[in-house]
């Protein structure tokens, strides 16, 4: 049996992203010290903003970061709704981080296209060995998904390829078709941090954590790293339903 998420209750938002800044620093520090570099794939949505907002004035090597995304929205990099975008706004244009080492999934192509470019240039940085991250951020959406695998996608199961492009049709908005990193990817990271906040997260994160496993229709559930360390962070507001007692 795979062990129990670690999960962790911060008082507000604010405390949830400097608990997480923190965490993030000491796995940089403990990757680079270990193999001389930081691999790390970041989360969308509204949620980790400011994350990157305090990441970017830290301290840090930042030569020997290299950053990926878990999903990006079909849409060009200079899209408001780009995933990519979002990064460089709030952390990637204010820390000197070489271009190289930015690796970005290409929204402006098409679909197909997209996800097999993104495959090929992680099969590249990673001599073709499937990719052991040290670090992936995650958000949870209030339907129970994360990255941009949504109820009922073929991707959730996908047994083969790193990456794939994902029709999203209705809501969750914005509803744009999508290109994601596959459970395949996600389960092999050293590291997995999923970061939620707000009441409106309540439910959906109880269902996740202490529900029945129905991955098909809580896709976040099927994350569950073989060889790595879940920590769920959470307010709170989120965790209301899991640890009414619970205190930080
Ligand atoms: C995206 C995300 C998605 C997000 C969740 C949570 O591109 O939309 O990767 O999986 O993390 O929807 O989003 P919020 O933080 O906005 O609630």
């Amino acid at each position: 049996m795979l062990p129990a998420p670690e999960i962790e209750v911060a008082p507000d938002p604010s405390s949830l992203m400097e608990l997480a800044a923190e965490h993030f620093l000491r796995i940089a520090s403990e990757s680079i010290h270990s193999r001389g570099r930081f691999t790390v794939v970041l989360s969308s949505g509204s949620t980790p903003r400011q994350l990157y907002a305090l990441l970017k004035d830290k301290d840090m090597e930042w030569q020997r970061i290299h950053i990926f995304w878990g999903d990006e929205r079909c849409v060009p990099p200079d899209h408001p709704d780009s995933n990519f975008l979002m990064a460089v706004e709030t952390m990637l244009s204010h820390v000197p981080l070489p271009a190289t080492n930015i690796h970005r999934i290409p929204g402006e192509l098409k679909i197909q296209e997209a996800a097999e470019r993104y495959e090929k240039d992680l099969r590249q940085f990673f001599n073709d060995r499937l990719p052991r991250f040290d670090l992936v951020l995650l958000g949870l959406g209030v339907d129970g998904h994360t990255a941009s695998l949504f109820r009922g996608s073929p991707a959730i199961r996908e047994q083969v390829r790193w990456v794939v492009g994902v029709n999203h049709r209705r809501p969750p908005a914005p509803v744009v078709d999508r290109i994601t990193l596959t459970p395949l990817v996600l389960n092999a990271a050293r590291n997995v941090i999923f970061l939620v906040t707000g009441v409106e997260k309540a439910d959906i994160l109880k269902k996740v954590l202490r529900g029945p496993s129905q991955p098909d229709w809580l896709p976040a559930q099927v994350v569950e790293p073989a060889q790595g360390n879940v920590i769920w962070l959470m307010d709170r507001a989120a965790a209301q339903d899991i640890l009414p007692s619970s205190k930080q």
